[in-house]
Formats: C-alpha cells, sequence, structure tokens
C-alpha cells in the first residue's frame, strides 16, 4: 500500500525528563500531541528531581497514551510502529518510557523504534514546515542540551559540530532567574522582563568567542558567574537592581553568542538552512535575532512553534515515522535506556543478524562516529 510507506501512522513516547509526552503522526502530518507536565512538582528544588520525574511519568503514561489515541482519533491496532526516546536523558525516566513502548509493542504486535532525543528535536519541525532539506543545521538549546548538529540524513546521519562545555543554555537562564528571584523554569520569566528592559546596559561577557576559541562550542558558566557577582555587587552597596535591564544584558549575551555560532557554521558548511530547537527556542529575543542574522546570510530559518520545541511526543513520533518511511531497522525487544545515547546514533536497530535488518549499515558505525566526532573538535580547535 502506497500511503502506508510514505505515511507511516506513529505513536512517539518521550519521557527524557519532566514530560510525558505522546505523539501521533501520519508521515509529516501532526495528529495528537498529548503532554503530562511534572514541571510543577519540581519547582520548588529549583530544578528538575530525576526521581519524582520517574514516579510522575509511571502515573502519567497509561492516560496520556489513551488522551494521544483519542484526539489523533485513530485506533491502537492501525498504528506502523511504536517509537520511543530511548536516550540521552535521565536513566530512570527513560526506562518508563522504553518499558511502555515495549508493552505496547509486543502487545500490539506492532514494531518498536528507540530513537534518540536530539534528532527528535530536529525531526520535529518536518511537522511544521514539512520535510527537512538535507542536510539541515540545527541549533538545539534547552535545560539540558545546547548543540549544533548537521544533519545530512535525520534518520542515519547526525554530526555534532559543538556544544556546551558546561552549562546549557536554559539551564543559564534558569540560574540567573534564581540569583534574581524570579522562580522556576526562569527562561520564560527573564523573557518578560528582558522586554522592558535595554540589552546593553550591562556588557556581559560572550563565552568562547575569541579568534583562538573552538568555532562552535558554547559556554554559559562564565556568563552566569558574571551576573551573579554584577548583581552581588550592587546589593552589597545597598543599590536596587535593575531586574529588567541585567535580564534584558543576559539574554542578549546568550542569544548573540548563539545565533553568531550557528550562522558561522551553517557559511563553513555550505547550509542555507538553519532549524532550532529545544525549549530556549521559544525565546523572543532569539527568534529576532536568529531571523535578522538568517536573512542577511541568505539562510532560511525554521523554528516550530513552542509546544514543538520543547521535549513533546510528537517529535518522537515524527522521526519513528521517518524511520519506518526509509525502512530503517526496527529496535529488538532487548532494546535499553542509554542516558548518554550519542547523537550519532539516531536509533538503537536491533543487532545485525537478529532478522529485523533492512539492508542499511549501521551496526558497524560506533567506532568510525566517535572517530569523526574527535576529528571534528580539533578542526574546531585548530581552525578557529
Ligand atoms: O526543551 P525543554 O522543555 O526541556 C529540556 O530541558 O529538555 O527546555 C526547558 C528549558 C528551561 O531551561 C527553560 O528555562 C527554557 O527551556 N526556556 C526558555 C524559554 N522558555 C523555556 N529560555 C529562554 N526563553 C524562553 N522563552
Ligand atoms: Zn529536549
Amino acid at each position: 500500500m502506497a500511503r502506508k510507506a510514505d505515511e507511516p501512522l506513529v505513536l512517539g513516547i518521550e519521557t527524557s525528563c519532566d514530560e510525558t509526552g505522546v505523539g501521533i503522526v501520519r508521515g509529516h502530518t501532526l495528529l495528537a500531541d498529548a503532554v503530562a507536565s511534572s514541571v510543577d512538582e519540581h519547582a520548588r528544588f529549583g530544578g528538575v528531581v530525576p526521581e519524582v520525574a520517574s514516579r510522575a511519568h509511571l502515573e502519567a503514561m497509561v492516560p496520556t497514551i489513551q488522551r494521544a489515541l483519542d484526539e489523533a482519533g485513530v485506533s491502537a491496532k492501525d498504528l506502523d510502529g511504536i517509537a520511543v526516546t530511548a536516550g540521552p536523558g535521565l536513566a530512570g525516566a527513560l526506562l518508563v518510557g522504553v518499558s511502555a513502548a515495549k508493552a505496547y509493542a509486543y502487545a500490539l504486535g506492532k514494531p518498536l523504534y528507540g530513537v534518540n532525543h536530539l534528532a527528535s528535536h530536529i525531526c520535529v519541525d518536518q511537522l511544521e514546515h514539512g520535510p527537512l532539506p538535507e542536510p539541515t543545521m540545527a541549533l538545539l538549546v534547552s535545560g539540558g542540551h545546547s548543540s549544533l548538529l548537521l544533519a545530512p540524513d535525520i534518520t542515519s546521519d547526525v554530526r555534532p559540530l559543538g556544544s556546551t562545555i558546561d552549562d546549557a543554555a536554559g539551564e543559564a537562564f534558569d540560574k540567573v532567574a534564581r540569583v534574581l528571584n524570579l522562580g522556576f523554569p526562569g527562561g520564560p520569566v527573564i523573557d518578560r522582563y528582558a522586554r522592558e528592559g535595554n540589552p546593553d546596559a550591562i556588557r556581559f561577557p560572550r563565552g568562547l568567542t575569541g579568534s583562538r576559541d573552538p568555532a562552535y562550542d558554547f559556554s554559559f558558566s562564565g556568563l552566569k558567574t558574571a551576573v551573579a557577582r554584577w548583581i552581588e555587587a550592587k546589593r552589597a552597596a545597598g543599590e536596587e537592581v535593575p531586574v529588567a535591564d541585567v535580564a534584558a544584558s543576559f539574554q542578549e549575551a546568550v542569544v548573540d553568542v548563539l545565533t553568531r555560532k550557528a550562522v558561522r557554521a551553517c557559511k563553513d558548511e555550505g547550509v542555507d538552512h538553519l532549524m532550532i530547537g529545544g525549549g530556549v527556542a521559544a525565546n523572543t529575543r532569539l527568534r529576532a535575532m536568529a531571523q535578522r542574522r538568517c536573512e542577511d546570510a541568505g539562510i532560511t530559518l525554521r523554528v516550530p512553534r513552542p509546544k514543538l520545541c520543547t521535549d513533546n511526543g510528537a517529535m518522537v513520533a515524527a522521526l519513528g515515522a521517518e524511520m519506518v518511511a526509509r525502512g530503517r531497522s526496527a529496535s529488538s525487544w532487548e532494546l535499553s535506556a542509554d542516558s548518554s545515547l550519542p547523537v550519532t546514533e539516531t536509533h538503537v536497530p536491533a543487532e545485525e543478524g537478529h532478522g529485523h535488518s533492512h539492508g542499511h549499515s549501521h551496526g558497524h558505525g560506533h567506532a568510525h562516529d566517535h572517530d569523526h566526532v574527535h576529528e571534528l573538535s580539533k578542526k574546531n580547535l585548530y581552525e578557529s
């Protein structure tokens, strides 16, 4: 059946952090995006507590799957596959999703696809803006990750160009918000305050932007410390902290570095498309500055709507559907959660010789992929 090959009906489960996401897609069409978040349960701790998240996933899983099926108006027996985030993420949280996906896939007799969380963040844009051009450049920025990725094939070939060497971009927003007593998560509230502030009021440092620094890596820890020191000095002097100006100036430093490096990567690699994903992609200033800098450089910018940028199940379903459409091999029943799954492992296929393979050669790729990462980071170090 032609429809089945081109537009597989796939359910995706995401539990890598504090969102229990279940999405259903048909090819590039979003049918349902059900999310249950435990973010409120973590707020008083100022960050995600892994055990609390795992417990919340367990409680939310079955009702969220049911809600997604109802919303999509499809029957589970019509699914062409079940996809799940195999990693990276919190081990206990991932385990709940992987176990649920296995149980549903086994009971329904459907193929199971363990997929990579980061590749899913990229692939979700197909639901918003249609097929991704290949290669695609992606800037992924959230509370857990900050990466620049080059994706010649979203189902089998994603290459890390650079990532943060300390805090993730969203983490920096969360930590600065904490110093300003603005609550958790910090991104949305800093974004709001920043609109009233002057981004040039304080010149905060731009990490790793020197001529000898790695071109595509990020560092936000020094910036966070500089902001904290600045605020401490004001308080010590008995002066009022200008919250809006601090928020705007801090945000400007983060966004300046992110967009500068992303545009540079596009130019260096000859890629004329940039996608931005992850929770921080909701940031108003990031969207505006990326838009302007991409236009100036002749690059087309693709940013999904905020709900598809934060962790969700639709992104996992989107990548699962692409795996099915391109005939990638399914995972085996031995699929396990891998909290540090490398981004180069776009999915976790069954081992060669276990009968599920459809003739693509992924099994021998590990050593080679890691060599490739090494080569790229060396390039960054010496050719900036
Ligand atoms: O993708 P996400 O929901 O979860 C993961 O971390 O994987 O991202 C959450 C992060 C938090 O650090 C939050 O502060 C940040 O995204 N965030 C924002 C904004 N909205 C969410 N950061 C800056 N500006 C925003 N508008
Ligand atoms: Zn994420």
